[in-house]
Order: C-alpha cells, then structure tokens, then sequence
C-alpha cells in the first residue's frame, strides 16, 4: 500500500507538517510512504497562460506521484473558516493533467490549529473538489487544536489523541483497501 502524505501550509514549522509527520509514524508497517515537504508545494498560482505553454514540470512530477499513490492523507489549515489556499493551489494544478490523478483516489482529511476547532470548520470546504474530481473522501475527519500545545515534532503530548490518529488511520487503510480492490 502506498501513500502519500499532503500538507496544506507552506510554513516551515507548520503544525500541519507535525500532524502529518506524526500520522506517518503511526502507520501500520508494511506501508510504504512519501511525505510531501512544503517546499515542493511552491508552483506558481494557477494562471491559463501559464499552462498554455505547458503544465510545470514540477507539478507534472507530482501529479504522477498523485497516481502512483493508494491513499492520500492531507493535513491542511483552515483559513477563514475555509479551504487553505496552497491546497486549493495544488488541487487546481493536479487537476488539469489527464488522466486526472485525483479521481479515485481515497482522502483522510486531516487538520491541525492552535484554535479550540483544530480547523474542523474547513472540512466541508475541503471536501469539496476532490468529490468533484472524483476522489473518495473518509466520512471521519481527524483535527487536532491548541495545535501549538498539542504538538511536539512527530508526536503528540496527548496520549488520547495519538490513539485516535493511530485508530482512524488503521480504519481508513482498511477502507482504502477494500476501495481498491
Ligand atoms: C489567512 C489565515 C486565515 C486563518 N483562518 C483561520 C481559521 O479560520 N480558523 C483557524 O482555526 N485558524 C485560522 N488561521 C490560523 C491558522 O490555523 C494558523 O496560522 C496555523 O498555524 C496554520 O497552519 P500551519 O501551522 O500548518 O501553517 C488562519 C491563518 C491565516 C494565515
């Protein structure tokens, strides 16, 4: 099984990275992972013009590891109560290769904030162009908030909430699998 681990912040010390980090360390062995750093994330906003004369060559790159992948898990920020515009930057790019890479693919939504929500708000919003392209989004979100008390490298201070990332992935995998086959 391979997946791909997503962030949606471009931060260097982005809690999003720490929860997905933490999510890669907690998952089953066998799986193999690629953890996307945020600086591969910095293509240039989406513009026609651009890809008039070619889609990047980066974002090609990544749109083949988006195919490659059995799973992805993205952890994204809520900004405004929304989608976080780096992802919503990525998902556009991606989406205009063919095959598009996105469809069919399973999602685990995933969120961190230093608010009480842990950007829980943004889901919904999220959601809404991989269903549109054709991904399968889990039903079970995971947030995690007062991220910045929360958080510690690849792990979390709460014992809880590790046994509740480590619970929901070992589900989500399981789903993956019989999406697949
Ligand atoms: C433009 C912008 C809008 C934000 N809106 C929200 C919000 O609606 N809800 C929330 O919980 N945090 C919001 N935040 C705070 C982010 O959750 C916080 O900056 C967080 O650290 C970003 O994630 P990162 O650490 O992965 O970069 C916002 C931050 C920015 C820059």
């Amino acid at each position: 099984m391979k997946v791909l681990l997503l962030p949606g912040s471009l931060r260097k010390e982005s809690f999003n990275a720490q929860l997905l980090a933490t999510a890669r360390r907690l998952l089953p062995s066998g799986v193999e992972t690629t953890l996307i750093e945020a600086a591969q994330l910095r293509w240039p906003l989406y513009d026609g013009d651009i890809e008039a004369k070619g889609i990047p060559q980066e974002i090609q790159t990544f749109g083949a590891l988006v195919t490659s992948a059995d799973a992805l898990i993205v952890a994204s920020p809520e900004y405004n109560g929304s989608i976080a515009s780096p992802l919503k930057n990525t998902i556009d790019w991606v989406s205009r290769l063919r095959p598009v890479p996105w469809e069919e693919k399973p999602v685990l939504l995933m969120s961190a904030s230093p608010g009480g929500l842990g950007g829980m708000r943004a889901f919904s919003h999220t959601r809404v162009p991989f269903d549109g392209l054709g991904s399968y989004v889990y039903p079970t979100y995971f947030s995690l908030g007062r991220a910045h008390e929360a958080c510690s490298g690849e792990q979390f201070k709460d014992e809880k909430k590790t046994i509740e990332l480590k619970e929901l992935l070992t589900e989500f995998l399981g789903w993956a699998k019989k999406l697949k086959s």
